[in-house]
Parts: C-alpha cells; sequence; structure tokens
C-alpha cells in the first residue's frame, strides 16, 4: 500500500548500463547521489541491459554483468522495498515505447549526437542502427515513468535534451501525454579522472588496468592503484589547472570525506605527495569495503537476487504499461 506522502514525493529516473566493472567514477560520479536520492524522492533504477548490446557483448559474460550490476546496486545500500529497481528487458514496454517514439524523431537531431560520433568512430566495425536510435531507447526509459528529475553527467545531457524534446513534440501532437523531465544537478558529485592520465575520464574500459578503481577492488589494490597514480613534480598540495593529477586526488578525497577542497589542501600542508596519496587509498578503500562485503553475500544468494528483480519488474511494469498503452492509443491503435 502506498501511503499520500509517498506519492507526493517528486520522482526521480537513472539507469546503469552494465557493461563491465563499475569503478570509483560511476560510484562518486553517479551511484553515491542514487543512495541521497532514495530519501527525498520516489526512484526508479534500471539496469540497462539493452543498452548494452550496441556493442557486441559475449553472451556469458553479458549474464555475469547484469546479474552482478543488479546486485551492487543492491549492496550501495539502495532499498528495493522504498525504490523501483529493476532489469530494462524485463520490462518490454521499454523496446516498444522506443519504436514509437523512434518514429516522432528525426534523423538529421539524432545524427547530430556527439556519443554516437565517438562511438563509431571507436567501433568502426560495428556501427549498427541500434547504436545510431539507442538515444530513443533512453528516451522510453525516461518516458515511461514520468520522472520529475533525471540525474545525468556531462556525456548524458544531450540524450536527455533529446528525451525532453521528443516529449514535448509528442505532447503537442496528442495532449498530455508524457512528463518533460528536468536534468537533475547532485549537491555533491565528482567527475573521477583517470589515475594514469588525469586528463581524461576514469574508465572501466581503459586498457590501463591502474588508471581505475573498481568499486569491488581488495583494499591493497585500491591502495596500490593510489600509489601509483600520476601526479607532478611541483610538491604542491593544490586544486589548479596546472596540478590535473593533484587536483583529481583532492577531487576524490573531498567526494569521499565530505571535506572541502580548502580544508584537504590545510589538512596535507607540508606533507609530501606520498602521505597524501596513502590518505586518500585508505579513505577509499574504507569507504568501499562495506559495500564489497555486502555485494559478496547478496551475489551468492542467487534465488533471492532473482526474487528481488522479478518483484523490482513487476512494480516497473504496471507503471510502464499505462503511460505505453495511453502513448499507443493516442496514436491510434486499437487497444
Ligand atoms: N545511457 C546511459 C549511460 O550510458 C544509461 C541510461 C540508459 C540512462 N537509460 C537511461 C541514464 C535513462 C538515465 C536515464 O550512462
Amino acid at each position: 500500500m502506498e501511503n499520500i506522502t509517498e506519492t507526493q514525493k517528486k520522482k526521480v529516473l537513472s539507469c546503469i548500463q552494465p557493461s563491465g566493472m563499475l569503478t570509483l567514477g560511476n560510484y562518486l560520479g553517479a551511484l553515491k547521489n542514487w543512495i541521497n536520492m532514495q530519501e527525498e524522492f520516489d526512484c526508479t533504477y534500471a539496469v540497462a541491459d539493452l543498452h548494452a548490446i550496441t556493442v557486441r557483448q559475449e553472451p556469458a559474460k553479458l549474464r555475469a554483468q547484469i546479474y552482478s550490476t543488479y546486485a551492487l546496486l543492491l549492496a550501495l545500500g539502495l532499498d528495493p522495498e522504498k525504490n523501483t529497481m529493476f532489469i530494462q528487458s524485463h520490462v518490454p514496454e521499454h523496446a516498444c515505447l522506443s519504436w514509437l517514439l523512434s518514429c516522432y524523431t528525426q534523423f538529421g537531431e539524432m545524427s547530430r549526437m556527439t556519443q554516437f560520433k565517438d562511438k563509431s568512430a571507436r567501433h568502426a566495425d560495428n556501427i549498427n542502427v541500434g547504436l545510431f536510435s539507442y538515444p530513443t531507447l533512453m528516451a522510453a526509459d525516461i518516458l515511461l515513468y514520468k520522472p520529475d528529475f533525471v540525474p545525468v553527467g556531462a556525456d548524458q545531457k544531450q540524450h536527455l535534451e533529446i528525451a525532453r524534446d521528443i516529449a514535448v513534440r509528442f505532447n503537442n501532437l496528442y495532449g498530455d501525454v508524457f512528463t518533460v523531465p528536468e536534468p537533475y544537478i547532485a549537491k555533491v558529485g565528482a567527475r573521477v579522472m583517470s589515475l594514469a592520465d588525469p586528463t581524461k575520464k576514469m574508465s572501466k574500459s581503459d586498457d590501463n588496468l591502474n588508471s581505475y578503481v573498481a568499486i569491488l577492488d581488495s583494499k591493497d589494490d585500491i591502495i596500490r592503484k593510489f600509489k601509483r597514480a600520476v601526479t607532478d613534480s611541483l610538491g604542491c598540495l593544490r586544486l589548479s589547472e596546472e596540478q590535473p593529477g593533484i587536483s583529481n586526488l583532492i577531487g576524490i578525497y573531498s567526494a569521499v570525506t565530505g571535506k572541502t577542497a580548502a580544508e584537504v589542501e590545510k589538512e596535507f600542508e607540508g606533507k609530501g605527495y606520498g602521505d597524501f596519496k596513502l590518505a586518500v587509498g585508505e579513505a577509499v578503500a574504507d569507504e568501499l569495503a562495506p559495500i564489497k562485503a555486502n555485494y559478496d553475500k547478496i551475489i551468492a544468494d542467487k534465488g533471492e537476487l532473482e526474487r528481488l528483480y522479478r518483484e523490482g519488474s513487476e512494480k516497473a511494469e504496471r507503471v510502464a504499461r499505462k503511460t505505453y498503452f495511453k502513448a499507443m492509443k493516442k496514436v491510434g491503435f486499437v487497444l
């Protein structure tokens, strides 16, 4: 039973792709906010598995990653009772609405998506139509649940923008079908850069394993990676554009400890980079340790995991189906 305060909460939706190991960048940039938002908002969170096949995936690996991503969301402390947490492909309305929306999306506007241009340059041997039309699937993910807010990082802003454009266009033709969502800019959030090349974003697809910290890395690995983090020879601990490595570490340390950059600079005044790197490594490892411990328990109980994602999908589909049928009816389909 939903109570009144639940239904009055503003709605938030976000999804994460199950591609590879989730990193400290995913955690500090997005997932940590998902945890904060579950108190204030009515949240819908999905593992966006349909999105993952725009690049070729090995079946066994993809399956393991879908499980693992869902388990990790639980391990972070996201509550499946409070939120709607599901696996995208279990709710067929996503793919169905995506088709509908693709007929209200212009080839020209889709061609402007910078992520498509980047990804097709990187996967020149597999520039499939799904990679091109991916933003209509993302628009469907969003619009089905009528969220007020969608938290997105810089790389997804353009996709949220097109989802909003499609919603407005559809509403102008057929009346009030979709809610036009606002981007949600988190109060805290960090853009975490690569530990090996701090001018690049931290990425799980980086060939250099020392460039990123996975959420499930061991304490030893985390500390080792921070010790090796690329810095500079200025010997000065300050947030500045000339010191991308040190600035990245300051950003990470303040995101984890809640201290401001100025407080961090003060704390390590007169100390060497070595001490600072060790402190960052330890703070990160301490923050991630309970998540890893939770994860190990959750992933070991496949039965319970399955129960939770099935329940989540049923909850999600009840909402998705309503929006989908309303859109179908407006267009003129026989229901
Ligand atoms: N495209 C997003 C990414 O690659 C993931 C995603 C899929 C998403 N559907 C979404 C994010 C809906 C927000 C809302 O990171």
